[in-house]
């Protein structure tokens, strides 16, 4: 008995003391307020990001290498928002809120007291661990970070930062003001406040939410950019022309755009990263990016955000290409 006793002792001594802790309940046991948030990449999706959160009543800071990007962000963000109000979505008095609660900042420091920061650069992995590796140090400790990557695993993305416990998937949709979900990535090392935390932002954003696994390119993209490329090699294949091939997804399949002009809305950098991450992630074959799609990166023609891809948009109407 005495022994059994010793043994339960020793055991709830090791559970008290040895339990794996994060930094979340070192330094915080209350209720994470989470009102300050910091956006990384001012482009497609971080613009639509910060759109929603100071549409939500959140404290935003947004960031950019590219000052050019910055400066027009906020342009793109007060357009898209009007256009809002002109369709009834929102009123006058919520543009000109949310837009006051976007500031831009100069510098990943800047974000230091930010509750919750999401990551919104571009698809490269090493882009995006640079930006942990000195976002880190300044940036609070019970802070958590999301990504919004396509396609790359979470769990190597957190082990580059000090808070891989802290470290989430958050996948927003493009257009984020329009779509209504976003899918949520667990790493392993993510813990349940961590969860709580990112699921609870999306809500309050007016986000449905889905969870996905961390595998390459999770569900949404694991289905849609296989069927982006598919329709490349269609066109690569000369089975149909640009126009065919979207007319017949449109009409054939009821897809609300064809896959040609969605692959260009989405940025055909995106596309090929993505490709590239289930080709090396899954080791099949059947992933292999179209040489068309490489080619077009290679010439910079990316799609909407470049004037060229599939279509041409320098005119007033988009133009296909072949
Ligand atoms: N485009 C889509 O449809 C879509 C949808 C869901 C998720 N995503 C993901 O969201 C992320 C961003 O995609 P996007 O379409 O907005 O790309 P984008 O090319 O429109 O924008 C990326 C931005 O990141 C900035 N950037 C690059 N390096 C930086 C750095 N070191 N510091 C600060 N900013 C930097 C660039 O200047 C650019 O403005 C990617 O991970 C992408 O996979 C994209």
């Amino acid at each position: 008995m005495a022994w059994w006793l010793t043994c339960s002792r020793l055991f709830l001594n090791w559970k008290t003391h040895y339990r794996p802790r994060t930094k979340v309940e070192r330094s915080d046991k209350t209720r994470i307020m989470m009102e300050k948030i910091g956006v990384i990449g001012a482009g497609q999706m971080g613009t639509g990001i910060a759109h929603v959160c100071g549409l939500a009543g959140l404290d935003v800071a947004l960031i950019d290498s590219n000052p050019d990007q910055l400066a027009n962000a906020l342009e793109i963000i007060d357009g898209n928002m009007g256009r809002q109000v002109a369709r009834g979505r929102i009123t006058a008095d919520d543009h000109k809120n949310g837009l006051a609660n976007i500031r831009t900042v100069g510098g990943l420091a800047d974000l230091a007291d930010c509750d919750f920061v999401i990551e919104a650069v571009s698809e490269d992995q090493d882009v995006k661990i640079g930006i942990y590796k000195e976002l880190c140090p300044t940036l609070k400790p019970e802070a958590f970070i999301a990504t919004n990557t396509s396609s790359i695993s979470v769990t190597r993305l957190a082990s580059a930062t000090d808070r891989p416990e802290q470290f989430i998937g958050l996948h927003f949709m493009n257009p984020v003001p329009l779509m209504e979900l976003v899918e949520i990535i667990r790493g392993i090392a993510t813990v349940d406040e961590t969860y709580q935390a990112a699921k609870s932002l999306a809500e309050r954003l007016g986000k449905i939410t889905t969870n996905a696994e961390d595998f390459p390119a999770f569900i949404v993209n694991r289905l849609l950019v296989p069927m982006i490329n598919e329709a490349v090699y269609t066109l690569y294949e000369g089975v149909g022309n640009v126009e065919a091939i979207d007319t017949a997804m449109r009409l054939g399949a009821n897809h609300p755009m064809g896959p040609l002009e969605l692959a260009d809305f989405i940025g055909l950098d995106i596309c090929l990263s993505v490709m590239q991450v289930l080709f090396d992630g899954l080791a099949d074959s059947k992933y292999r990016p179209c040489p068309l799609l490489v080619k077009y990166v290679e010439a910079g023609w990316l799609g909407q955000k470049t004037g060229r891809g599939f279509y041409d948009y320098s005119g007033d109407t988009p133009v296909p290409t072949r």
